[in-house]
C-alpha cells in the first residue's frame, strides 16, 4: 500500500466530531480540525506534502491569504486550477473553523522540496527535480508564497495564464476586514446542493464527451475477478475517510452512501471515475491505480463494500408522505423512472441501472441535475433524455420520493447507532 492509508487512520473517526460547534475561532483547535476536515487526506500531515502534483503545498503560507482563499473556493469565487477538489469538502468547514485553520497553517514551516506529490514521485521521478528553487523570501501578507508551490501547481497556472491572456491573481481582498467577520456566528454551510457545476477538470481520456458505457474499459476486465476481501478491507480504508467505515457517506449528501449498490454499478461508476468518465475531482486521487492498486484491488474494495448493511436513516427530502409535492413526486417517479430504476428503486445490476433507495437526498439531487445538464457525462443517455424537460421544483419532488423509498429490511444494519467493527 502507499502511503495514503497512513493518513487515513488519521481519518478513521473523523466525521463524527465535525458535528456543527459554534465555538469562537479562538476556541477552535486548527491542528484538529486540519486532519478531521480531511485537508490532510489532499494536503498531507504538515500541509507540504500534497497528494498530487499540482496540488498546491500550503504550510507556512500567510493566514490572511490562506483564508480568503478557503472562502473563494468554498463560495465558488475561486474555481480556477483544481479548486473543485477541494469545494465539496469546504461546505463542511464554517466560517469560525476557517479562520482557526488559515492560522494554524501560518505557523507551520514550509518546506522546500517536500512539495512532491508522493503519487508523482513515484511514477515520474523528474518531476521531483522540477522543485522550485528553495530560500522562500519572507511573503508579503495577503500574496501568496509562490514559492511554496509544487512544480507542476506553477506549471498549471503558467500554461492558465497564458492561455487565458490574464493573470487571475487573488485580488488582494481587504482581509483586515475579513478576520474579524469570521467571528460572526454563520451557520454550518448547506451541502453543495442545487449549485450549478463548475467547469470539468482537465483529463484525458474522456474529457469533455459524453460515455455511458466505454469502451475496452476496466469494467470488463473487474467484473469476473474473485474478490480478496481482506485486501479490500486495507483498500477501503482510504475510503472511508470521505465514505465512512460503514460505507453510508453523509446524510447531508456531501458524500453518497455505498453500501447496498450492486457490484455492477459500483465497478462501472469507479471505472468511469479513474477513467475521467465521470468527473469526480474530490476523489479522483484516491481512486487512481497509484493510490488503490489495479484491477483486482478495484474488484477487492467493491467485495468488500458489497459485505456493508445499509444506512437505516439515509438523508431524506423535505416532502412526508401525504404531501402534494410528495404526490406528485410519486407520480412523476411511476411515469418516467420505473422502467429503469423499478418500482422499488432497485435498479437493475445487469444493465448497470444504479439502486436508488436509501440513497441520500441531496446527493441523489445534485447528480439528477447533472445528468440532467450533461454534466455528469457517464449518464445513460436514454435517463438524460427522459429528465431533460424536468423543472427545478419536479426535480426536487422525484427524487424526493425516490430518498423516501422504503429499503428492504434485511439490506440495512440493526440500527442506526451501528459501527463497522473493521474500524471500530
Ligand atoms: C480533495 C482534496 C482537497 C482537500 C480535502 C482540501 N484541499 Fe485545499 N486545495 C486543494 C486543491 C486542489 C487546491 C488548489 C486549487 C486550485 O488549483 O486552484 C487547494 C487550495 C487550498 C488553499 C489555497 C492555496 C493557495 O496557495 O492558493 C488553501 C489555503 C487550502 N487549500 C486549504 C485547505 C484546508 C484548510 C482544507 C481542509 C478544510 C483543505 N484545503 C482541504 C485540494 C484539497
Ligand atoms: C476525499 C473524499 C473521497 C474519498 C477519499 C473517496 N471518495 Fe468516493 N466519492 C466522493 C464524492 C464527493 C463522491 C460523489 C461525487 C459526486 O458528487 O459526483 C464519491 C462517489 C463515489 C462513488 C459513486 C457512487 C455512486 O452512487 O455513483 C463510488 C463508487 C465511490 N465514491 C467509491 C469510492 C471508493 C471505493 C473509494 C476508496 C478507494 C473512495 N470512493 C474514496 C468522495 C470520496
Ligand atoms: C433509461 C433508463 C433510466 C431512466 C428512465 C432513469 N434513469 Fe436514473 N439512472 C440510469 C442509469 C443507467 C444511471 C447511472 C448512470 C451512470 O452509469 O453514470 C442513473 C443514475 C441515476 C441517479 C444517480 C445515482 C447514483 O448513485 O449516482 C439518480 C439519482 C437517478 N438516476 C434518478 C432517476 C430518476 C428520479 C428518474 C426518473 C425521473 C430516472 N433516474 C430515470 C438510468 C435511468
Amino acid at each position: 500500500m502507499t502511503g495514503i492509508n497512513k493518513i487515513t487512520l488519521v481519518l478513521v473517526a473523523l466525521f463524527a466530531s465535525t458535528a456543527g460547534s459554534h465555538a469562537l475561532a479562538a476556541d477552535l483547535d486548527g491542528a484538529k480540525l486540519f486532519a478531521d476536515k480531511t485537508c490532510v487526506t489532499c494536503h498531507g500531515k504538515d500541509a507540504n506534502t500534497p497528494i498530487m502534483a499540482g496540488y498546491p503545498a500550503i504550510g507556512g503560507q500567510s493566514a490572511e491569504y490562506a483564508l480568503q482563499q478557503m472562502k473563494d473556493i468554498k463560495s465558488g469565487a475561486r474555481k480556477n486550477g483544481q479548486a473543485e477538489a477541494m469545494k465539496v469538502v469546504m461546505q463542511l468547514v464554517s466560517d469560525e473553523e476557517m479562520v482557526a485553520l488559515a492560522k494554524y497553517v501560518a505557523t507551520l514551516e514550509y518546506k522546500p522540496g517536500m512539495a512532491v506529490s508522493r503519487l508523482e514521485k513515484k511514477d515520474a521521478a523528474p518531476a521531483a527535480a522540477a522543485t522550485p528553487a528553495a530560500a522562500a523570501p519572507a511573503t508579503p501578507a495577503s500574496a501568496p508564497t509562490a514559492e511554496a508551490k509544487p512544480a507542476d501547481s506553477m506549471e498549471e497556472q503558467l500554461k492558465k495564464i497564458a492561455a487565458a491572456g490574464k493573470t487571475d491573481a487573488p485580488a488582494a481582498a481587504p482581509v483586515a476586514a475579513a478576520m474579524p467577520a469570521a467571528a460572526t456566528t454563520t451557520p454550518s454551510a448547506a451541502p453543495a446542493t442545487g449549485e450549478k457545476p463548475a467547469a470539468a477538470m482537465t483529463g484525458k481520456s474522456g474529457e469533455g464527451k459524453n460515455v455511458w458505457m466505454a469502451e475496452g474499459s476496466e469494467r470488463e476486465a473487474v467484473m469476473d475477478l474473485k474478490p480478496d476481501l481482506k485486501n479490500g478491507l486495507e483498500v477501503y480504508e482510504v475510503c472511508s475517510g470521505c465514505h465512512l467505515g460503514e460505507g453510508w457517506g453523509k446524510p447531508d449528501g456531501t458524500f453518497p452512501q455505498l453500501s447496498g449498490q450492486h457490484k455492477e454499478v459500483l465497478i462501472k461508476q469507479l471505472a468511469d471515475i479513474r477513467a475521467k468518465n465521470r468527473d469526480n475531482p474530490t476523489m479522483y486521487p484516491f481512486a487512481l491505480p497509484e493510490a488503490i492498486g489495479d484491477e483486482q484491488a478495484l474488484a477487492d474494495v467493491v467485495g468488500y463494500i458489497e459485505s456493508l448493511p445499509m444506512n437505516p436513516d439515509n438523508g431524506k427530502g423535505e416532502w412526508a408522505e401525504g404531501t402534494p409535492e410528495f404526490t406528485k413526486g410519486k407520480q412523476l417517479y411511476a411515469d418516467n423512472c420505473v422502467k429503469c430504476h423499478g418500482e422499488d428503486g432497485m435498479g437493475k445490476a445487469d444493465k448497470f441501472y444504479p439502486r436508488i433507495d436509501g440513497q441520500h437526498y441531496n446527493y441523489m439531487l445534485r447528480q439528477f441535475e447533472w445528468i440532467r445538464d450533461g454534466k455528469r457525462r457517464n449518464a445513460n443517455p436514454e435517463m438524460v433524455d427522459q429528465i431533460k424537460v424536468f423543472t427545478d421544483m419536479d426535480m426536487k419532488m422525484v427524487v424526493n420520493y425516490a430518498s423516501r423509498l422504503p429499503v428492504p429490511k434485511d439490506d440495512v444494519a440493526p440500527s442506526t447507532d451501528w459501527k463497522n467493527p473493521d474500524f471500530n
